[in-house]
């Protein structure tokens, strides 16, 4: 790894970033073939998809952060889905990311969590859930700011979802353009803070940058002008990005987790869960054969470099069961040299899940240009 990137995840992993998995978690529920037999290994970041997870109570979890701030809030929606049995409690702790009573609600639900998390979270239940949770965090602190210079909040929101496509398109770009013309927000745009806030690190800056034959700004527009194309009205991201909370008007607006039916099945799930705020190749490493039946790793294939990435499937190979799959996320095109087994030898060993070919036109974020499921081949 390159030593501006190891700087940067020696920063990252001791910051709060993210307090929601920006990943449109309802496509991994239609490809990930998760059932009670399942174990688990993947990379959690805010831990929206771990804790849609437990409706499929899968048999084993290995979650795994380098990030103790993001494994700590996933251990927390995770163990809250099948522990706390009230839903209206449930939904105002991560729909609205606020509870009356924040110590109360927290201390039952990580009782059976590692002494760390305890701790963690008796200093800091308060603070991330008296006003909400969803104003905590780099990434949306940043986002705060971004509003109040727009001038976006839920009206605006709410505004431009009951418009049509090209009136949705044509309300960003009178927003985006004078910001655009900007020198210090494109300045900003462009710094490592901002890099750091949205979690994209040098080795992906460039990957975008080479994709998208744009600088970091027009990356910026071009995405936020591809949201404006879906709908406005079901997608969480961009609810959370502009109005700065979910549509609680609407139960299928919200990260699948927080939807009444999946509380329901999580309901005392009898899923044995480790967590782990290590490097997911000391796990990986420190495993057997046969281990693993589902591999979910966002989007952090794309921070390692080739050979990290070839040690990555390596390791797959040799931990995974029968018939294995594994989900990752990529900011770059497929490119010439097709898909990432493709390119790096292992065409044989992996193949796509069939009809998956579309996940990434599903994935409502819009912030990638793959999203990928492959079977580990007998
Ligand atoms: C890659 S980041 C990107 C953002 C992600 N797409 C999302 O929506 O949250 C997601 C998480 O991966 C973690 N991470 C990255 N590389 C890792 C590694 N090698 N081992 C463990 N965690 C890792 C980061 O700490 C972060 O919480």
């Amino acid at each position: 790894m390159a030593v501006r990137d190891r700087a940067f995840q020696k920063v990252f992993a001791n910051t709060f970033v993210y307090n929601i998995l920006f990943e449109d978690a309802e496509v991994d529920e239609r490809f990930l073939e998760l059932d009670e037999d399942s174990t688990v290994l993947g990379i959690t970041g805010a831990g929206c998809g771990f804790a849609g997870m437990m409706a499929r109570r899968p048999k084993r979890i290995d979650a795994v952060d380098i990030n103790k701030h993001h494994l700590a809030l996933a251990a927390l929606k995770m163990e809250a889905s099948r522990s706390i049995d009230d839903f209206g409690t449930f939904y105002d702790l991560f729909g609205r990311g606020w509870s009356p009573e924040p110590d109360n609600t927290v201390r039952p639900v990580v009782a059976n969590l590692p002494d760390w998390m305890q701790k963690y979270w008796k200093t800091r239940a308060k603070r991330r859930f008296r006003k909400t949770l969803y104003h905590e965090g780099l990434t949306a602190k940043m986002l705060v700011a971004m509003r109040k210079r727009v001038g976006m909040d839920v009206t605006w929101v709410r505004e431009t979802a009951a418009k049509s496509e090209a009136e949705r398109v044509a309300a960003l770009v009178e927003i985006v353009e004078p910001l655009r013309a900007s020198f210090p927000v494109r300045a900003a745009l462009r710094s490592p803070a901002q890099l750091l806030a949205l979690g994209i690190n040098f080795e992906q800056r460039d990957r975008i940058v080479e994709t998208e034959q744009q600088d970091m700004v027009d990356f910026f527009v071009a995405h936020l002008m591809r949201v404006m194309r879906t709908d406005l009205w079901t997608n969480w991201v961009a609810w959370f990005a502009a109005a700065g909370q979910f549509n609680h008007a609407r139960p299928d607006a919200v990260p699948p987790y927080l939807r009444q039916d999946r509380w329901e099945t999580a309901q005392d799930a009898p899923t044995d869960i480790s967590f782990h705020n290590t490097n997911l190749f000391d796990i990986l490493g420190a495993a057997g054969k046969h281990t693993w039946s589902h591999y979910t790793l966002c989007d952090a294939v794309d921070w390692m470099d080739e050979r990290t990435q070839k040690r990555l499937l390596e390791e797959i190979l040799r931990t995974s069961r029968d018939g294995a799959i594994v989900l990752w996320r990529s900011v770059e095109e497929e490119g010439r040299f097709g898909t990432l087994p493709e390119r790096l030898g292992y065409a044989d060993r992996f193949e796509r899940v069939p009809g998956s070919e579309v996940a990434h036109e599903l994935d409502r974020t819009r912030m990638y240009r793959q999203v990928n499921f492959f079977r580990v081949a007998a």
